[in-house]
């Protein structure tokens, strides 16, 4: 199901939000133009990841630090604690058309 997050003016690039779609938190990021989607709460202790920073195609849990690639939703470096490992999280494809970027749950 497509659903529109927002608009490309909404998220500059270098910037990402969270939206709730379907009951799913989504975390929709911006590099360089182009726009990517993941689960948006950290696999390992749910943390709001578009909390976190943007480094590139990464997104780094503002936890523990983990870090995520925003165009697959692997997990690139767990955690630095001791206290479990994260998982990757489910990426989803992305359209841009007429200034809307949608998300394909
Ligand atoms: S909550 Fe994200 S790394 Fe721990």
């Amino acid at each position: 199901m497509k659903m529109t997050v927002c608009l490309t003016s909404d998220l500059p690039p270098g910037n990402m939000i969270n939206a709730d779609i379907l009951g799913r938190t989504v975390l929709v990021a911006n590099v360089g133009g182009e726009y990517h989607a993941m689960d948006g709460i950290c696999s390992h202790g749910f943390a709001d990841l578009s909390r976190g920073r943007l480094d590139g195609f990464l997104v780094e849990c503002p936890r523990h630090y983990a870090r995520y690639d925003v165009r697959t939703g692997k997990v690139v470096r767990g955690p630095v604690n001791a206290e479990g490992r994260a998982f990757d999280l489910r990426s989803y494809p992305v359209t841009v058309e007429e200034g809307c970027v949608t998300v394909d749950l």
